[in-house]
């Protein structure tokens, strides 16, 4: 298939355009580059023995977009492009929904122009809340406590809506939970620019001394140690998610979400310990207060997958947290070493 990806140099997007080449899929990345790095193409060539296209811009530019859907006719689309931060989304909401919002609108209108009728969506298990108790499956209730959330929560009502009224238009919502881990060669990872928001980059960075030590963000929660559980996926399972969703949408028409997690929640504390093991270096950390607007655990129920698409994670967190250990190790400052 020939398959346009938006973000895909970006973490999630770069192991997915990977995986992609090496199935044999021919792939055009679209990436504005602003929280990412042309690098990890170049990486994921390397890895391939080919290349993915690129066109730098953002997915809101019409014209660019309409000229790289001209010029590569793609069967399908995966759309990882845009901003992901809570924290920041609490204090720029205008700017989360214009480029969140906006970036689908645009795509969803050049795919219509063009006659490209797949999409694959990058949601989030943020959108299940507090609405309901894990293990959530794909029917638990949705809605969002912050406007980076709730840029998920539309888009995936704006999709269901296009394909209500478009019979031709085929969707798929994978709604991830954790991501973590790096792809096993070291060259490709997570790069996050400044201090990391996310638990296991923060660790990564505390291991190789970068950062003094970890907070963990609360002890009291109603879990076994106390610490928030969460489904930490690996980077590479996720992707190949992406893969089987793709197969499912060339024999399925509709709109379909699936859940992209273990299902094996695991603790902060135990996160910790596996990244000691994986890198035989002490984890200094401090408990500190909660969070505001975390919740106490968040894991998925993954039958759905596993059933329709035949997909299910297999890497464990030891095997995330040596993955991460590596491309940490080898590239201190990211894809700015190179
Ligand atoms: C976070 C976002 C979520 C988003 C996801 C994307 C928040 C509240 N949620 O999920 O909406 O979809 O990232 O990747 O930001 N932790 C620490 N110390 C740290 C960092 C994290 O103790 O320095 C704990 C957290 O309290 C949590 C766990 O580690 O229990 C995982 O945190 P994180 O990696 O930020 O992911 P989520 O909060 O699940």
């Amino acid at each position: 298939m020939r398959v346009l990806v938006t973000g895909g140099a970006g973490y999630i997007g770069s192991h997915t355009v990977l995986a992609l080449l090496e199935t044999g899929h021919d792939v055009l990345v679209v990436d504005d580059l602003s929280n990412s790095s042309e690098e990890s193409l170049r990486r994921v060539a390397e890895l391939a023995g080919r290349e993915a296209r690129f066109v730098q811009a953002n997915v809101r530019d019409a014209a660019a977009l309409d000229a790289a859907f001209a010029g590569f006719s793609p069967d399908a689309v995966i759309h990882f492009a845009g901003w992901k931060a809570v924290g920041e989304s609490t204090q720029i909401p205008l700017t989360y929904y214009r480029e969140n919002l906006g970036s689908t609108f645009t795509l969803l209108e050049a795919m219509a122009a063009h006659d490209c009728h797949q999409i694959v969506f990058s949601s989030s298990a943020t959108v299940y809340g507090e609405l309901s108790e894990p293990p959530f499956t794909e029917d638990s209730p949705t809605g969002a406590t912050n406007p980076y959330g709730r840029t998920k929560h539309m888009i995936e009502q704006i999709l269901a809506d296009a394909a209500a009224a478009d019979a031709e238009l085929r969707v798929a919502v994978l709604r991830y939970f954790n991501p973590i881990g790096a792809h096993a060669s070291g060259r490709i990872g997570e790069d996050p620019k400044g201090i990391p928001n996310n638990l296991l980059p923060f660790v990564a960075q505390v291991a190789t001394g970068r950062r003094d030590k970890l907070m963990v963000f609360g002890d009291d929660y109603p879990t076994p140690d106390g610490t928030g559980l969460r489904d930490y996926i690996h980077v590479v399972d996720l992707a190949a998610g992406h893969l089987a969703a793709l197969d499912y949408l060339g024999g399925h028409g509709g709109f379909h979400v699936w859940n992209l997690g273990t299902g094996d929640p695991k603790s902060v504390l135990d996160i910790v310990h596996a990244y000691e093991g994986a890198s035989g270096v002490a984890i200094p950390y401090e408990i500190v207060a909660r969070r505001p607007g975390d919740v106490a655990a968040s894991y998925a129920d993954v039958t759905r997958a596993h059933k329709e698409l035949g997909w299910q994670a297999r890497k464990s967190v030891e095997q995330a947290c040596e993955d991460t250990f590596r491309w940490q190790s080898e590239n201190p400052d990211g894809f700015a070493d190179s």
